[in-house]
């Protein structure tokens, strides 16, 4: 069998108990074998400033050198004020620099975005994918993931409570991999 596609997941919460962080663990036992996804983490990652181009901190080679390294990325994100928490728009101007040598380019992505409310964080994934347009990501535009009610989507275990919710997003994943087939790299 082929290897596994590596898949990225950047998590845009840094809270402890965050459901975007337990979405993404979640994710791993219903995604399809050809996907092995992992948490890249970007609480580490010192707030970029082009001033430390010059000599980047190591945190910042480390983390380009991971999604360099990654076959496709799956962003999960809450909303902050409609818009992405400011850590994950951190990491993705860390992952960006030097210019014209973003870790980002050309990677297939997907943008799962949550909120305990009803509007499952809409503001935010649109604001997000306005960014990787400029990166040159290829980013699955179908089906949209907008997880509203998320802090009651778990079960005791941490895993997927909600059957239809489950499905879903199983067929998200399914049509991800066919996603990174058709627009990856290798
Ligand atoms: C929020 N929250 C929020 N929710 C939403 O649906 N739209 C919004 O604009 C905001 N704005 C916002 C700003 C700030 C600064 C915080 C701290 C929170 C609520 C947010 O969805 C909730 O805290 C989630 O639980 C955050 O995701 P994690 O940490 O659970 O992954």
């Amino acid at each position: 069998m082929a290897s596994k596609k590596q898949v990225a997941m950047i998590v845009g919460s840094l809270r402890r108990d965050s459901y975007n962080r337990k979405l993404a663990l979640a994710l791993r036992d219903i995604a399809p074998e050809a996907l092995a996804l992992e948490i890249v983490e970007i609480g580490q990652l010192p707030l970029y400033n082009q001033d430390l181009d010059a000599e980047p901190p190591a945190a910042w080679l480390e983390f380009r050198q991971r999604i360099r390294a990654a076959d496709a990325v799956l962003f999960l994100t809450p909303e902050y004020n409609r818009s992405v928490p400011g850590a994950l728009k951190n990491a993705i101007d860390v992952g960006s620099r030097p210019y014209g040598q973003s870790a980002w380019s050309g990677k297939p992505c997907g943008v799962i975005s949550t909120s305990p409310g009803a509007l499952g964080a809409f503001g935010a994934n649109h604001h997000l994918r306005q960014s990787l347009v400029f990166l040159d990501m290829p980013c699955l535009q179908q089906p949209e993931a907008y997880i509203g009610g998320v802090d009651k989507l778990f079960d005791a275990q941490g895993g997927i409570g909600n059957e239809s919710t489950r499905g879903f997003l199983a067929k998200y994943l399914a049509t991800f991999e066919q996603w990174i087939a058709r627009t990856g790299q290798g």
